[in-house]
């Protein structure tokens, strides 16, 4: 059954801006988006680059390796119609906490919803 993992202190990630955590066995990047924790998976859906090593430009989380561009709430990739899997946070006493579930979408309606 899924549970809330800690990741990192929220003061660690608003010094470092992203981090990477071990989530139930998976990387997740973790990063701070209109300054609320948000995760994502680390390997990328397309061909398994880290999404680690990206950029987050304009709601995006870029890929270096292809540059697909996913929205950083819903790990949505636009133009491709597929999806990075994203995870729930929550900040309990100054710790970022991330469901060990990840969420994802299978078209832009959910998004929307
Ligand atoms: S590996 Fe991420 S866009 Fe190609």
């Amino acid at each position: 059954m899924a549970e809330w993992v800690e990741a990192v202190e929220l003061d660690v990630l608003r010094k470092k801006k992203k981090v990477l955590a071990n989530v139930g066995g998976e990387d997740v990047v973790v990063y701070l988006f209109e300054g609320e924790p948000r995760a994502m998976a680390d390997i990328c859906v397309h061909k398994q680059k880290r999404l680690f090593k990206g950029l987050i430009f304009q709601g995006k989380l870029i890929c270096p390796g292809h540059q697909w561009a996913f929205d950083v709430n819903t790990g949505w990739e636009e133009q491709m119609g597929r999806c990075q899997p994203v995870y729930d946070t929550r900040v309990t006493n100054g710790m970022v906490e991330i469901f060990a579930e990840p969420r994802v979408i299978v078209s832009p309606v959910a998004v929307a919803n």
